[in-house]
């Protein structure tokens, strides 16, 4: 089945439905990365819910905010699994700031996305070796960079395919989901923080503010990807 077949299989489905057809067809070959956001916290009690074998990955850029850490440890032990950590090359991380200094992502937009690439996506590879299927909390109001994205997409850079159980899901939604479960989540989200990634990129939001105007705040929203999430089709 290609794409455009199973987006209009799984059409109307919820998303609860969705991770469980995945998990049946690609059992083994399917794993959930999760930033530990709000919207990967929902995905982690679906999946303890629908399908406990789905493996959980997060990727420890070594920038990450200690609440975070916290909350990786909090949800392991709630649901009983653990959520395996990927970290950078040393030799690479070691290179970069010896020659361009720890701070570089404030420098230039070539620096930031070197740092990206380094902390994120090569780990993001060796996560993803072996599946065919990767779970992401994409929701389609978070960003003008994901307005068009569905809830089954290819993923051409990694060939495989990317599914994005929550894509229609509101803000309202999700916390709805989150207070309705007792779902964990990572206690920045109350102190101004709805979108989460590495400290030094992260700050608070101002009521008002898009909620990822606080993700690399210096940078145009049209650019503010991090390579995770790059439509190559
Ligand atoms: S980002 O590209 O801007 O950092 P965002 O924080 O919105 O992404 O998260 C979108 C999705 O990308 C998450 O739901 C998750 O699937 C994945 N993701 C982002 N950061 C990480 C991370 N550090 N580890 C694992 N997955 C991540
Ligand atoms: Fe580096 Fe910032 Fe990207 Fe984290 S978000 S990997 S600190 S540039």
């Amino acid at each position: 089945m290609d794409v455009n077949e199973l987006n209009d299989l799984l059409k109307g489905k919820t998303a609860e439905e969705v991770i469980a057809y995945f998990a049946k067809e690609y059992a083994g070959e399917i794993c959930l990365s999760s930033s530990m956001g709000a919207e990967d916290q929902v995905l982690t009690d679906m999946i303890a819910k629908v399908a406990p074998e789905v493996s959980i990955f997060t990727l420890d850029t070594g920038r990450v905010f200690p609440e975070t850490y916290k909350l990786i440890d909090d949800t392991c032990k709630k649901y009983g699994k653990t959520i395996e950590i990927y970290f950078p090359s040393h030799e690479r991380v070691e290179e970069m700031v010896r020659t361009k200094g720890i701070n570089l992502f404030y420098a230039n937009i070539e620096n930031r996305k070197e740092c990206c690439h380094i902390r994120k996506i090569e780990p993001l590879k060796r996560a993803l070796k072996g599946k065919k299927v990767w779970i992401c909390g994409l929701r389609r109001e978070q960003s003008v960079t994901r307005y068009t994205t569905q809830t089954v997409e290819w993923d051409e850079g990694n060939q495989m395919l990317k599914v994005n159980p929550l894509i229609n899901w509101t803000e309202k939604h999700l916390w709805e989901y989150i207070c309705t479960h007792d779902v964990p989540y990572n206690v920045l989200h109350d102190q101004g923080f709805p979108s989460i990634g590495c400290q030094p990129c992260t700050r608070a939001i101002s009521a008002g503010e898009d909620v990822r105007a606080g993700r690399w705040w210096w940078e145009e929203p049209e650019k503010k990807e991090c390579g995770l999430h790059i439509k190559t089709k």
